[in-house]
């Protein structure tokens, strides 16, 4: 496996020089773009780990299906599937006008900003405080890391650029989707998307999807495995944008990106493969960090399909 994990890696640095890394988000785009590091959590509890894994990143979108499985386990599938949709776009992750021209409005999925914002409004708590406690403390538990958290910068970057995820909670809060406090509901959105992990810590929480809901190096339960089964099915529909068909088509794994340069991927019973390589393609996904994950379904034959 460890051999494996080091071709994949090698592999994936041909693919960095295409992509670049985000600049929309300021403080993103002073990141080196030449790092590739990979980790594999298998079942069994054995962790595998190749490349700059030593490297810590913003998580950005490998955030939201966390978030959404706190949302469903605080609110009940009904209740925030009446709000958000399960429908892929075709999309890019911050568009707008789906917003309006479904109705009635509603987010496509929880997947893109708009309906990760609207999973964060439904997250219970009796203030943003508490919210933002259970939040982060829901993260720790699942990636088995007690000392998680975000990275201020990175918060007060996108918390100062982003005009556009402002647009989008305001639109929602006007149709009654986003409850409580746009500002409040975008503080908490803004934190958990800057939370910092390296590779290990979503690889972890990809081997706990993997295991439906177990954690395979505690063996302790983290969410029920109903939650767990319909996220990595979001993964798979939702979880690369506008280019989750050709992943699926090429790598066939739940997996979900961010444009911190993290992906972290779920191959149920098997596996959890968190990658991370800054430089992203034009839909925001990690050029290297893709092709790793081709890589590695291909020689160790993890397509789902
Ligand atoms: O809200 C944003 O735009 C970012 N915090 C997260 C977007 C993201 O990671 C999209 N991923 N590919």
């Amino acid at each position: 496996m460890q051999n494996i994990l080091d071709k994949a890696v090698e592999y994936g640095r041909n693919f960095i020089s295409y992509g670049k890394t985000a600049s929309y988000i300021p403080e993103l785009s002073k990141v080196d773009p030449n790092q590739l590091g990979a980790t594999i959590v298998t079942l069994q509890g054995e962790i595998y780990s190749s490349g700059d894994c030593g490297s810590t990143f913003s998580m950005q979108s490998v955030s939201k299906p966390v978030a959404l499985m706190l949302a469903i386990a605080d609110r009940g599938e009904d209740f925030v599937f009446k709000r958000v949709g399960m429908e892929p776009t075709g999309d890019a992750f911050n568009s707008i006008i789906r917003l309006e021209t479904i109705k009635p409005s509603k987010p496509l999925n929880p997947m893109i900003n708009a309906g990760a914002i609207a999973i964060d409004s439904f997250i219970l708590g009796s203030n943003a405080r508490e919210r933002f406690r259970r939040l982060i403390e829901f993260f720790r538990h699942i990636s088995g890391n007690d000392s998680l958290w975000y990275n201020p910068s990175i918060y007060r970057s996108e918390n100062e650029t982003g005009f556009r995820n402002r647009a989008l909670a305001n639109f929602m809060k006007d149709n009654d989707i986003l409850i409580g406090d746009v500002e409040e509901v975008l503080e908490l959105y803004f934190k958990q998307c800057s939370i910092e992990v390296n590779c290990q810590d979503i690889a972890t929480i990809g081997s706990v999807l993997a295991a439906g809901g177990v954690s395979p190096i505690t063996e302790q339960r983290i969410v029920d495995k109903q939650i767990a089964n319909l996220v990595k099915t979001f993964m798979v529909t939702c979880g690369m944008y506008d280019a989750s068909g050709e992943f699926a088509v090429r790598v066939g794994i739940p997996a979900k990106s961010g444009v911190g340069g993290g992906i972290m991927a779920a191959v149920p019973n098997r596996m959890g493969i968190g990658v991370f390589s800054p430089a992203l393609d034009q839909k925001g996904n990690s050029t290297a960090g893709v092709k790793v994950l081709e890589y590695l379904s291909r020689e160790l034959n993890l397509s789902i399909f």
